[in-house]
């Protein structure tokens, strides 16, 4: 069955980017002339996704009003012979359906994704946290949903290779390898944020994941974990205990754009990404070394 639908999670404070958040939603926040928003919908629609389910808090509709049309923007272009953006603009519009459902307290990744139950019915879905943003050819997303049909539709979870020293940040998957090149992996369990010493691997999630409806019944029987908060992490331990679940090392960059740092380098990327933009770039950023190195 065609996957159609993809949850992003848009109701966290993004307090590492204040005062900036304090007005705007950090999922506003461009990475060079695009939200970072952008490139969540963007994965999702490149991956054959039909429906945003954007789980939202208050303060966050400017994320709706970005991927709706903007019909006076439109025309105003249209006017001043700007036609070429004005077509950017009506595409963003008109990129996907979005459906919103709102988190009325920040109870954490799991409690966030129960909140878009109803809408997803009984369904697989994807689930793309914004915060992580994968650079590659073939979307990420698409990459699981390809795993996942292949293996008569099991949630797919994808995984990366991360040090040792930084098992803290994630959730950690333990597996076996089901394929010769280990890509893919049967679950065993899941850890949500081990400390390094207690990490059973170091395959960690960015925050891409294909997840059955089973989900569901699981988020409900998890207790709050880490942090007092509903895991995700855990309700997906639980199903793996009783469940076929995957894990897949995926192909791409990631970046966190959930941190200053790893802002900045996707913003660089971004920016030498494109061809017109790369040669001043690339001087700027030489200048700037020369001039903050002496
Ligand atoms: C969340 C998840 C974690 C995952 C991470 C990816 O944590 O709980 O399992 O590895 O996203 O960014 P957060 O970073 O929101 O604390």
């Amino acid at each position: 069955m065609k996957i159609r639908k993809a949850v992003i999670p848009v109701a966290g404070k993004g307090t590492r980017f204040l005062p900036a958040t304090k007005e705007i939603p950090k999922e506003m926040i461009p990475i060079v002339n695009k939200p970072m928003i952008h490139y969540a919908v963007e994965e999702a629609v490149l991956s054959g996704i039909e429906q945003i389910i954007f789980v939202t808090s208050s303060g966050k509709s400017s994320i709706e009003d970005y991927f709706d049309r903007n019909l006076e923007l439109e025309q105003f272009l249209e006017k001043n012979g700007k036609s070429h953006l004005a077509t950017e603009i009506r595409e963003i519009g008109q990129m996907t359906e979005v459906t919103t459902v709102r988190q009325k307290e920040q109870l954490g990744l799991g409690h966030a994704i129960n909140c878009a139950k109803d809408l997803i019915g009984d369904e697989t879905f994807a689930v793309i946290l914004a915060d992580d943003l994968v650079v590659n050819k073939e979307p990420v997303t698409k990459q699981l949903l390809t795993i996942s049909r292949e293996n008569e539709g099991a949630s797919v979870i994808g995984v990366m290779e991360v040090e040792r020293s930084e098992t803290y940040k994630y959730g950690i998957v333990d597996g076996q390898p089901i394929d010769s090149k280990k890509e893919t992996y049967k679950m065993n369990k899941m850890v949500e944020k081990p400390k390094p010493e207690e990490a059973p691997t170091t395959l960690a999630t960015p925050g891409r994941y294909i997840l059955g409806p089973e989900i569901f019944s699981y988020l409900e029987r998890i207790p709050k974990g880490v942090g007092g908060e509903y895991q995700l992490t855990d309700a997906i331990n639980l199903m793996a205990s009783e469940m076929n679940v995957l894990a897949h090392i995926f192909k791409g960059t990631r970046f966190d754009t959930g941190s200053i740092k790893g802002y900045l380098d996707a913003t660089m990327e971004f920016a030498l990404m494109d061809e017109e933009m790369r040669p001043d770039i690339i001087n700027l950023m030489k200048e700037k070394i020369t001039a903050y190195e002496n």
